[in-house]
Order: C-alpha cells, then structure tokens, then sequence
C-alpha cells in the first residue's frame, strides 16, 4: 500500500521558474523585485495597505509584538487551542501569555473566556483563526476597544478565510500569516505580517531588517532583528498567488470528499462552520467521540498508521504543556472545549495531489475502525 503523508505542498506551477530567475538575477536575498511583488500583491489580498514578508509565521508574530511594544510584565490573552509559536512569540516579548478556552462551535477563542480573563497587565489579544476558521474578531475587537486593548489576528492556518464577507488579515491591529510547507499558500519557510498603520508600518520594516534606519544606510537607532524572507522563496509565493484560486478548488474538493464519504459515520463530528464563517480549507479535521465511535483517537491514529496513513492530532492544549504549566495553573480558566480538542481533534491528509482513491482507502478504513456497539449509523 502506498503511503499516505498528512500534507504535501503543490508546487507545480510558476514556482521552480521564479526561484530560478531569481536565482540567475543574483537577488537571492532579502532585496528584489518577488518582494514587492509578493507584498503588494498580499496586502490587497488581505485588504490591507500593508503586508511584510517575513521568514517564518512565527518571526511574523514576534515582529508584531514588538511592534506594538510589548513589554515584560504585560499580559496577552491567546486562545490554549493553538500552535506553541502564538505563546512563545509572547514570551520572546518577556511578557505572559494568558490561556483561554475556545468555543465549541468555532473551535477558536471564545469572547466570553477573553472577557473573564482581562486584568490590569493585559496588553492585547490575539485572535487565532484555527484550522482555517476565522476567530468571531467583532466581538473580539469590540472587548478590546472596550478596554483599550490591540488585537492581532493569528492567521497562520487561515490564509484567505473570510469573516462577515471580509478577508482575514486587515480585522485586527494587525495579522500574521506562515507559510510553511502544509499551509495553504506555502514557499516552504515564510511568514508576513499584515497591516494598515503607516507608522507601525516603518516600525516593523526596521525591527525587521537589524533596526537600521531607512533613511540613513547602516545607522542602527534601535536594536531589530533579521526576519527577512528571500526574493527566491517570494518567487515561490508570487507563483503560489498566481494559482490561489485553483489550490483552494482542489483543496474543496478534497474537503468535499472527506465530508460525503463520512457522514454517516457514528461519532465522527466534523469542524463547525459559524454562519458568518467561510473558512480555508487548510487540513480536514475531525472531533472523535471515543464512547460514540468505540476507539479513542490516538488509536485511530495507530490503526491509520498500519495501514501507512499519516494523520495529526490536534495540538497539546498550551496550558498543559511544561512551559506554561505554572502560569496556567495560577491562572486557572475553564479549558472544557480545548481540552476534549486536545484529546480528540484528528486532522486528515489534506492536500492537492490527494486522489479520491486515496481518501475513499482512509475513510474505509475509519469505517472498519468504527467498533461501538452503536457501529456505523445506517444510511437513511
Ligand atoms: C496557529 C499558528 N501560529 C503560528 C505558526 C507558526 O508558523 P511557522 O511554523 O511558519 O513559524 C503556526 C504554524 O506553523 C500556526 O499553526
């Protein structure tokens, strides 16, 4: 039997033909013309003004919280469903991230769980649009105007959602994106940071290229950072926007198939979609209920893996995790839904080059695994 991985990129349009110029015209660094291209392209995307390409999702959110001056001793409220970059770039601040829960039918931070968790020390919060779900950013920005807070929007596994008709990306302070090699849009390592203020702009921009001054070459009034993306991997990702469109039909179609093939199985739930939601289709992702379906999760992943399947838990819920355990439990927060995510989130192979084959051998093979006594629910 073939295996099967959990993600692979599709890489099969203009992108080896970018990397090459860029590499025969020598602007193989961080200067060159698939920079611009790729930010001015992005930002209007997003419907921002401004985008900056960074070198992974995780420098992206760093550079925003030092651009919005993030300090120690300042608090930042993220969601504990997440990937580890969202608290960790909180922590390279020196400041503390502070979990919450995220709601069962979004699977992302739950307004209400930000409200109970505002003190005196928090700065801002941000908003993570999980598995290509957008966060609920009225409410969220509505609570942080409230009380004078920022928001940034965690869009590393959403490129392109829309909330309310709106593209993620510009409905925040600012947003961030990754583009590694499972995402959605991918140049292998990458990131960017999307936003609207002028000023915040110029301050990113610096903090980004070693603090130096734009105005005066190698003067260096602040202490940055190099987060640089490559015109080469830009090449990849100006070719990746070029096919948008059809890396998001094909990746539908395999969303499509999944949910067809198994719906009519018993204790199978599938991603909520909030009515105001269009999600990305980043990685198909299921809950398992483990007395409904008659296995737990993780042996499901095994029972996969037998059969040369790869597939991915959800992530560890943050507040379990030994870096964080000791401000979690002073913290003390309801994580009911992130925890039932954490044991029973199952993410599927999710990519273009997927065939229906494929995903009809792993769905029957979820099938057979089905072994409670209620077993599959017939079809009606
Ligand atoms: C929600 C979230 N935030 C941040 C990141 C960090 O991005 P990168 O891996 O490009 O550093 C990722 C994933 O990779 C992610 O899933």
């Amino acid at each position: 039997m073939d295996a099967i991985p959990v993600a692979s990129a599709d890489v099969s349009g203009n992108e080896e033909r970018y990397a090459a110029e860029a590499i025969r015209s020598s602007w193989i660094s961080s200067t060159g013309p698939f920079i611009d291209r790729f930010e001015a392209e992005f930002a209007e995307l997003c419907g921002t003004r401004y985008a900056l390409a960074c070198s992974n999702g995780t420098t992206a959110l760093h550079l925003a919280l030092m651009g919005l001056g993030l300090r120690p001793g300042d608090e930042v409220i993220v969601p504990s469903m997440t990937y580890i970059a969202t608290a960790n770039a909180v922590r390279y601040c020196g400041a503390e991230p502070v979990f919450v829960d995220v709601d069962a039918d979004t699977w992302c931070i739950s307004p209400q769980a930000i409200e109970k968790a505002i003190t005196a020390r928090t700065r801002g919060i941000i908003g993570v649009h999980l598995v290509g779900h957008p966060a609920d950013m009225d409410a969220i920005n509505e609570i942080a105007a409230i009380h004078g807070l920022w928001v940034v929007e965690d869009a590393a596994e959403a490129h392109f959602a829309k909330y309310r008709g709106r593209s993620v990306g510009g409905l925040g302070t600012m947003a961030t994106f990754s583009f590694f090699g499972n995402k959605i849009i991918t140049c292998g390592e990458g990131g960017a940071v999307t936003l609207n203020d002028p000023q915040l702009y110029v301050r990113l921009k610096m903090l980004r290229g070693q603090g130096m001054d734009p105005r005066r070459r190698y003067y260096f009034p602040i202490t940055g950072y190099n987060f640089r993306l490559t015109n080469v991997a830009c090449g990849m990702l100006c070719a990746q926007l070029e096919r948008r469109e059809e890396i998001f039909q094909k990746r539908r179609q395999v969303f499509d198939a999944y949910t067809n093939n198994l719906s009519g199985i018993r204790g199978i739930h599938f991603q909520p979609v909030a009515s105001w939601a269009e999600t990305a289709p980043w990685m198909y992702s299921v809950q398992i209920s483990p007395e409904e379906f008659g296995r737990t999760r993780n042996e499901l992943i095994e029972i996969l893996k037998q059969e040369n399947i790869d597939s991915r838990p959800f992530f560890f819920p943050l507040h379990t995790l030994p870096p964080f355990t000791e401000v979690a439990s002073r913290q003390q927060h309801s994580m009911q839904v992130t925890d039932r995510l954490g044991d029973n989130g199952l993410m599927l192979p999710t990519y273009n080059a997927l065939s229906m084959e494929s995903i009809d051998r792993i769905c029957s093979v979820i099938r057979k695994s089905a072994t409670s006594k209620l077993g599959i629910r017939r079809a009606a």
